[in-house]
C-alpha cells in the first residue's frame, strides 16, 4: 500500500498526453493502480489519473458510493479503466460543478456531453463497453481528460464560478 503525492496544476507533466498501456497482468501495472486507489481512497476523491501521481499512462480510476466531495452525486460503479475511448451520444452539454485533487480547494462548473460511450480494458485486459450519462459520463470524461493533458479549468466556459470551495459553498 502505497499513498502518493498528487502533482498539482502548473506541474508539466498534467499537460502532456499519457501513453497507451501496451501490457497488461504486470507486476508494475498492478502496483500503479494499487498506489492509484490507496492514493485515491486516503484523499476521498471521485476519481483519479495515473499522470496525477506522476505516471503518464492512460489509466484512470473512479466510482464511489457515496462521496463527501460529492455529496449529491448518484452512485458510481468502481471502474478502472485503461486505453480509454469516448464518444458522445448526444450533442448536448450540462453545466455542472467540478473539483480536481490536482486543483485542491476550488470548485469550478464544467460544461460536458450528457451521454456518452466508453470503451476500453480493465486491469486484466478484459474490453469495457459502457454507455452512461448524468454524473457517471461527467466523471469518465474529466479523468479522460487528464490522460490527454487537459485540467477541468481548461474545459471551463465561464469562469465567474470559479473559486475557493469553503466560499462558494460556505459551512
Ligand atoms: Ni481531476
Amino acid at each position: 500500500m502505497a499513498i502518493k503525492p498528487v502533482l498539482k496544476m502548473g506541474e508539466p507533466l498534467l499537460l502532456e498526453v499519457a501513453r497507451k498501456v501496451d501490457r497488461f497482468n504486470t507486476p508494475e501495472l498492478d502496483g500503479l493502480i494499487q498506489d492509484m486507489q490507496d492514493t485515491m481512497a486516503a484523499l476521498d476523491g471521485a476519481g483519479l489519473a495515473a499522470p496525477q501521481i506522476g505516471v503518464s499512462l492512460q489509466v484512470a480510476i473512479f466510482g464511489f458510493e457515496e462521496n463527501q466531495r460529492y455529496p449529491d452525486a448518484d452512485e458510481v460503479p468502481f471502474t478502472i479503466l485503461i486505453n480509454p475511448k469516448l464518444t458522445p451520444l448526444a450533442e448536448d452539454m450540462e453545466d455542472g460543478w467540478e473539483g480536481c485533487l490536482s486543483v485542491p480547494g476550488m470548485r469550478g462548473v464544467v460544461p460536458r456531453y450528457s451521454q456518452l460511450r466508453y470503451q476500453g480494458f480493465d486491469q486484466h485486459g478484459n474490453t469495457i463497453d459502457r454507455k452512461v450519462d448524468g454524473f457517471h459520463a461527467r466523471v469518465v470524461q474529466h479523468e479522460c481528460d487528464h490522460l490527454q493533458g487537459i485540467l477541468y479549468p481548461m474545459r471551463m466556459t465561464d469562469f465567474q464560478t470559479f473559486g475557493f470551495t469553503d466560499v462558494l459553498f460556505p459551512g
